[in-house]
Formats: structure tokens, C-alpha cells, sequence
């Protein structure tokens, strides 16, 4: 079965408490988009956000970074209580495997992310080092977009290498999941769906999430 991690991004910022017990009630764990307006044209949330939602949060944490110099920040979201982090292989490159490094020796576990029109092969060397890779099936910045359908594919290939190796790292997928895509994102090979519209916009997110699993 899927876990389902719900985006707060799309959630009612203004009664955060509110979509943050819908989470530890209804979810696996608590998706945190970080995004620095220079890595992706958006601005998001930070630390004191982070930080309530840790105070509150009976889940597992995790945070996607759409920030340059991700290495910067690793420290501070271990500190926050962060349990998964994840940076962008665009953002980081040459330098990927020491961030890799870095978030391990924190105790968190570490996910490199990727967007839609990087070749999947280019995480392939990193795959022995990742507790999971989160494939971008929009491109990073915001919510509530379309979903790409080449993502199945990548998916496929992805996880394809992962069997080969016998590696034990998850795949998560983020952008445009919602009930209508979940099956087939599952027989892909998906292991946590990140869902923001599809839970916090739909007039029904206990049913939306029940129907992803
Ligand atoms: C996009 C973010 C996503 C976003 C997903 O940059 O990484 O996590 O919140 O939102 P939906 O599910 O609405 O596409
Ligand atoms: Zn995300």
C-alpha cells in the first residue's frame, strides 16, 4: 500500500493546527516544500513554519528542498525534527554525493529529487546512497499543476534499476497526484505519493486519500 504524504502547501495556513491533525489522523506523513524564489521562481515557507508543524506533527516529516546550496540548510531541518529530506540533483550535481552524506549523518534519511526534463539515468550513480528519490511529475515551484504523463515511464526506469541493484531506496512522486493517477503510479513502481491539491482542495480529503491507497 502507498503511504500518503499530503503537500502542506496547499494547506489552510490560517488554521494550520487544523490540516495538521487531518495529517496525523488521516496521512503517513507531513510533505514540507522549501523554496527559495532563486532554485524555483516561488517563495514558500520556513523555519517557524517548520517549527509549529514539528510541534504538532505525530508523523514522519519531509522536507523538499527547492533551494540552492541545500548543504547550508541540512543541519537546521535536522534540528527542526525533520525525518526525510530531500534536495534537487540540478541544484546540488558534482557536489550531490557529500550532501547525500551530510543529511545520513544527521540521522535523517536522505532523497534526491528530480524534474521533469532531467534524464532519470542521471541519478542512477546515487541510487546505492539514497534512502528514496522523489521524481518530479510537474516542475518544482508550485501547486496544483498538471500532471506530466511521461512521469509513468520515468517511474518504470527508475525503479527497474533499483530491482536490478536490489536496493532498498523508495520512490515518491510529486506533482498532480490525485485518485485518477494513483493505480497507475502504483504499478509503476511508486511507494509515497505526495498529494497537495488532491487532498486539501477536494471537498472530501478522508475519501480523496482513501482512494489514493
Ligand atoms: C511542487 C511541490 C509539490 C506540490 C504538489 O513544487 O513540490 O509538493 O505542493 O502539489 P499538487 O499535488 O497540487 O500538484
Ligand atoms: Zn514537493
Amino acid at each position: 500500500m502507498p503511504l500518503i504524504a499530503p503537500s502542506i502547501l496547499s494547506a489552510d495556513f490560517l488554521h494550520l493546527e487544523k490540516d495538521v491533525d487531518f495529517v496525523n489522523k488521516n496521512a503517513d506523513i507531513f510533505h514540507l516544500d522549501i523554496m527559495d524564489g532563486v532554485f524555483v521562481p516561488n517563495i514558500s515557507f520556513g523555519f517557524p513554519v517548520v517549527e509549529a508543524i514539528a510541534s504538532e506533527a505525530k508523523k514522519p516529516m519531509d522536507a523538499h528542498l527547492m533551494i540552492i546550496h541545500p548543504e547550508k540548510y541540512v543541519e537546521r531541518f535536522a534540528k527542526t525534527g525533520v525525518g526525510m529530506l530531500s534536495f534537487h540533483y540540478e541544484a546540488a550535481g558534482e557536489y550531490s554525493l557529500s550532501v547525500i552524506k551530510q543529511i545520513k549523518e544527521t540521522g535523517m534519511k536522505a532523497g534526491m529529487a528530480i524534474n521533469p526534463d532531467i534524464e532519470v539515468e542521471k541519478i542512477f550513480p546515487f541510487l546505492k546512497d539514497l534512502d528514496y528519490v522523489l521524481i518530479m511529475s510537474v516542475f518544482a515551484g508550485y501547486g496544483g499543476q498538471k500532471f506530466i504523463e511521461t512521469s509513468y515511464q520515468r517511474i518504470r526506469v527508475v525503479k527497474n534499476e533499483i530491482s536490478r541493484l536490489g536496493l532498498d531506496c523508495m520512490i515518491e512522486v510529486d506533482g498532480g497526484v490525485s485518485p485518477a493517477n494513483a493505480k497507475k503510479l502504483s504499478e509503476a513502481g511508486a511507494d509515497i505519493f505526495v498529494a497537495g491539491s488532491s487532498v486539501f482542495g477536494s471537498s472530501n480529503p478522508e475519501n480523496s486519500i482513501r482512494m489514493m491507497r
